[in-house]
């Protein structure tokens, strides 16, 4: 099928969400590309890009196809370990001036598993839930994914992940998997987020909507961005978190790839960094 429509259609995509289908990621957009194609008995990428053009529904079908959606609950589970037993508590030691809410951002949520692990992990370390106000805004390009997410369902496959007694402890069980309880649904707040937007340095609207944050999960979405969107997102998000706040990065997403501002958390024993006083984005300016 002709290559000039498949590089329109790559090009389309990386302009609108930073996606980059280069080298072997090609392969992959081309094969799913093809069952749409088949799907909407075409013949070849033309006939798919004067769809596209012409149906405007057809964008978000787009980003459901080539996203890649792979996620588990306690995914990386050092990072949460370290999360609940260290990086929780300072927040619950803040002087009460500073004391409340706290925010986390988690961009790239797929179905829900991160956000709701973010959830439970900050249910087990605080001793008094109430004692703080949790915000977790969990958001991904895909609505196809943002559905599962919201309707917080799993099969057992997906659960093998959790630690011990989490299932009895937050999720209600079913013949064939189990539904996250409300009081952990309740933190996660889920959104429509494009990256993309985030990353236009002319526009601060969607990042002005979504406010600053105390901790951001990015993890193992910036590996399917170019070099050059993956410095923009490093420098979006050290912008979108207040100083003292914390970013958590994917295995195959270590900073010092980067150009960046944050330090690495030095007693944790895997990937997570700070963002530090020099800049003006002091905590208490929200
Ligand atoms: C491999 S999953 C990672 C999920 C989760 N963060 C984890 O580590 O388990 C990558 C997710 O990033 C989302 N994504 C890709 N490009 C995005 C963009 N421009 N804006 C928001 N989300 C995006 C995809 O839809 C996908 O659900």
């Amino acid at each position: 099928m002709g290559e000039y429509y498949l590089d329109k259609i790559a090009a389309y995509l990386r302009d609108n969400s930073r996606l980059s289908f280069t080298g072997h990621k090609r392969t992959t957009l081309r094969s799913r590309l093809e069952t749409r194609i088949a799907e909407l008995k075409f013949s070849t990428f033309a006939d798919y890009w004067g769809y596209l053009n012409s149906h405007d529904s057809e964008t978000a079908r787009l980003f459901d196809l080539v996203t890649t959606n792979e996620t588990s609950f306690f995914r990386n589970r050092a990072q949460f370990s370290f999360f609940g037993e260290h990086i929780i508590p300072r927040f619950v030691q803040m002087p009460a001036v500073d004391k409340g809410t706290i925010r986390v951002l988690c961009a790239g949520c797929s179905t829900g598993e991160e956000p709701y692990s973010i959830a439970m992990t900050i249910l087990e370390s605080l001793c008094v839930p109430d004692s703080m106000k949790i915000e977790i805004v969990a958001g991904d390009l895909s609505r196809g994914c943002l559905k599962e997410a919201e309707a917080g369902f799993y099969e057992t496959g997906r659960l093998k992940n959790l630690p011990k007694g989490y299932i009895d402890s937050y999720l209600e069980k079913t013949g064939d998997g189990a539904f996250v309880r409300k009081e952990v649904k309740e933190l996660v707040r889920f959104v429509h987020l494009n990256l993309n937007d985030l990353m236009n340095p002319h526009s601060t609207d969607s990042r002005d909507q979504l406010g600053r944050f105390d901790i951001i999960f990015c993890r193992n979405v910036m590996i399917y961005f170019s070099s050059s969107c993956q410095q923009m997102l490093v420098e979006t998000l050290h912008q979108m978190l207040f100083t003292g706040g914390y970013l958590f990065t994917g295995d195959a997403e270590p900073l010092h790839l980067f150009r960046h501002e944050f330090i690495p958390v030095e007693d944790a024993d895997c990937l997570i960094y700070q963002k530090t006083e020099m800049s003006a984005n002091a905590r208490t300016s929200r």
